[in-house]
């Protein structure tokens, strides 16, 4: 257990009541951090503190917010902006949905570039200044290997985590071109277990094979050990380094061509 009293470290995990996010909050307080959670459901952001302080001795303050909407996004980036000792920021909340963009609702494709392009821009903006200023910290957004793919069936995903990819490499030379030691990653997981794909009502079983399938513990430990070596895109898993590799590298029309033969089978063309 801490010593309360202690100076401790602070990090902050957006969408930290499930998931990679629940992940991360327990991997950061067994590495001693203290912890701003921050996601909509406070019930398991609530249990989630406990179980911490109680594991790990990690004081935590809850933020209930969700980030698409304007006010509750204000308030998490004031906090942020206040936040003198933040040592790490992950952006980590994102949700998919699939369907035909045409057939699509358009208050969930709005949402979804609301929550990974605005709020990750707003908070990295927010954390950011403050590490600059101290010459220390680090940013983790989360994006996904459907970052390097245009996915039809699932178009506004690929767009917005081809979006957080793009501004974080961009913000990584941005850094280094000013000799900055603040560090920031493009965390890029595959499949991965979660509520994800029960939020978004997708079979699991037509997306991949199991061996395709990562824990979210050990997405988090190759995000965090890459964080120690600087490492602007981590892509956890063998595979997904190959296949990244494969599909980047593809003559355009022949991955145009895999891209619809995968769409219709993994049935994310149905309206949803
Ligand atoms: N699972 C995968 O296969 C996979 C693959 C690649 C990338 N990713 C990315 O990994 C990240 C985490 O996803 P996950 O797999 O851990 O899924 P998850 O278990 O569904 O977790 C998503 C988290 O985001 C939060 N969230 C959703 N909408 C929010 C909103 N409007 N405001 C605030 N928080 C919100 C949710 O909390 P509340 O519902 O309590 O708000 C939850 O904590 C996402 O960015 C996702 O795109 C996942």
């Amino acid at each position: 257990m801490k010593d309360m009293a202690q100076t401790s470290r602070l990090a902050a995990v957006t969408g930290a009541s499930s998931g990679i996010g629940t992940a991360f909050a327990r991997a950061l307080a067994a590495r001693g951090f203290d912890l701003i959670l921050i996601a909509r459901r406070q019930d398991r952001l609530d249990e989630l503190a406990r179980e911490l302080a109680a594991t790990h001795g990690t004081a935590s303050e809850i933020l209930t917010a969700d980030l698409t909407l304007d006010a509750d996004l204000a308030r998490v980036e004031d906090r942020l902006r206040a936040a003198s000792t933040l040592e790490l920021l992950v952006n980590n909340a994102g949700f998919g949905v699939g369907g035909l963009f045409a057939d699509s609702p358009i208050a969930g494709q709005d949402a979804m570039h609301r929550l990974h392009i605005l709020a990750t821009l707003r908070l990295t903006h927010a954390a950011l200044q403050g590490m600059v200023a101290r010459r220390s910290g680090a940013i983790i957004n989360v994006a996904s290997v459907a970052g390097f793919i245009v996915s039809p069936g699932a178009l506004s995903y690929g767009a917005t985590k081809n979006w957080i990819n793009t501004f974080t490499e961009g913000l990584w030379l941005e850094l280094r071109a000013t000799g900055s030691p603040v560090r920031v990653q493009a965390l890029c997981p595959g499949f991965t277990c979660s509520e994800f794909h029960d939020v978004a009502a997708m079979d699991r079983t037509k997306l991949a094979p199991p061996a395709w399938w990562c824990t979210a513990e050990a997405v988090v430990a190759e995000s965090l050990a890459a964080l120690e070596r600087d490492r602007v895109f981590v892509i956890p898993g063998f595979r997904y380094r190959v296949l990244v590799a494969l599909v980047t590298h593809l003559p355009r029309g022949l991955r145009r061509w895999l891209l619809v033969r995968f769409a219709r089978r993994s049935g994310r063309l149905r309206a949803k």
